[in-house]
């Protein structure tokens, strides 16, 4: 098939867009590099031994996506990544959250549309569960959220299911990762934010690369067996493949968790990672972060089962391809 992935030069996008062309797609990337590198691209290139075709664009504006469509007639189909994820950044400008990724939606779908294609697979989170009452997370549960960023996602999701229900020539699939966490095994592509990271496995690797001094760990009194916050983390090559499953089934409208079934506590990450890397790490108890909750993980029997997705990669590949990533490429 030949893809559009917007936001194909980011974390999880560029390590789709390997997963894909090594599954034979042809891949055309639209990102306006806003929170990400173009130097990805020739890395990609090295790993695969072929060059995505890519687009400076932004998908809020129409005439970029028109033009993707008008340069690259016969794309199948859109995985869209491009959209900004910071939570805290959200509650602070909670207008440039719905611009970029909700009216940046609307202004992909409607180019699409205009173009014929009808098929998406979409980036959602599993931070549309909001609080979950009870672990581990299935598809059918409530939703609900505590911050823009997850609005927008929730929005978005909304939006699809509209638009899958008002035209039957749509086809859109939401996957709702868990916590990505790892890098590719060549340690050329990988999570490297810039400043203090907000998500736990970067804010470990600049810890763990001396570039910060010791690891706050938010709350040790939520009513889990060692007191820290349990998630359930994936490496990022096992959730990019299930992009690559997910694009080969669309077909109406369809919601897949993509996790591993296994939950893990800020504790639990701490010793892997020191395990992993034979290394220590400093850390301190610190207050909960507001708006988290104690326990997120997912039941991923759905995706198992329809789209034949199962996380192959241990906790310790997630500790070491993060640790080795970090060592090459935290300046
Ligand atoms: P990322 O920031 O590394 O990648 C997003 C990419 O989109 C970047 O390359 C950025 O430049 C681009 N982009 C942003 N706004 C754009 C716009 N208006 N036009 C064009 N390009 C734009 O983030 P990521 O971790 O790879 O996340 C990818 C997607 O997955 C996002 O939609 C995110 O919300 C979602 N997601 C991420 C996580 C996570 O923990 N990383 C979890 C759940 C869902
Ligand atoms: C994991 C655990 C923290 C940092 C967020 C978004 C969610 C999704 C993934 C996109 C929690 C603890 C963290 C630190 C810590 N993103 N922690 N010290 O909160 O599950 O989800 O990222 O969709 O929307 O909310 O991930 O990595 O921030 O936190 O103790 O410096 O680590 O309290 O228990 P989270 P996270």
């Amino acid at each position: 098939m030949k893809i559009l992935v917007t936001g194909g030069v980011g974390y999880i996008g560029s390590h789709t867009v390997v997963d894909l062309i090594e599954n034979g797609h042809d891949i055309v990337i639209l990102d306006n590099l806003c929170n990400s590198k173009i130097e990805v691209l020739d890395k990609i290139k090295e790993i695969t031994g072929k060059a995505p075709a890519f687009m400076v664009g932004d998908i809020r504006n129409r005439s970029d996506v028109d033009n993707v469509f008008n340069t690259h007639h016969d794309i199948d189909a859109v995985i869209h990544f491009a959209g900004l994820k910071a939570v805290g950044e959200s509650c602070e400008k909670p207008l440039l959250y719905y611009d970029n990724n909700i009216a940046g939606t609307v202004t992909l779908l409607k180019s699409m549309s205009a173009h014929g294609c009808k098929r998406i697979v979409f980036s959602s989170s599993a931070t549309v569960y909001g609080d979950p009452a009870t672990v581990p997370v299935t598809e059918d549960f409530p939703l609900s959220t505590t911050n823009p960023y997850g609005s927008t996602k929730l929005y978005i999701e909304q939006i699809l299911k509209d638009l899958c229900a008002s035209d039957s020539e749509w086809d859109a699939t939401l996957l709702r990762y868990f916590n990505p966490v790892g890098a590719h095994e060549s340690t050329l592509l990988g999570e490297n934010p810039n400043g203090i990271p907000n998500n736990l496995m970067p804010y470990i690797m600049k810890v763990a690369c001396g570039k910060l001094e010791k690891l706050h760990i938010f709350g040790d009194d939520y009513p889990t067996a060692d007191g820290t916050g349990v998630r359930d983390y994936i490496h990022v090559c096992d959730l990019a493949h299930g992009h690559t499953l997910a694009i080969s089934k669309l077909d109406g409208l369809k919601i897949y968790n993509l996790g591993t079934g296994t939950g893990y506590s800020v504790l639990d990450m701490v010793k892997a990672f020191e395990k992993a890397n034979n290394i220590k790490l400093p850390y301190c108890i610190d207050p909960r972060r507001p708006g988290d909750v104690a326990v997120n993980f997912a039941d991923p029997a759905k995706a198992k089962e329809e789209l034949g997705f199962e996380a192959t990669r241990t906790l310790e590949d997630m500790c070491r391809t993060s640790y080795e990533f970090a060592k090459k490429n935290f300046k």
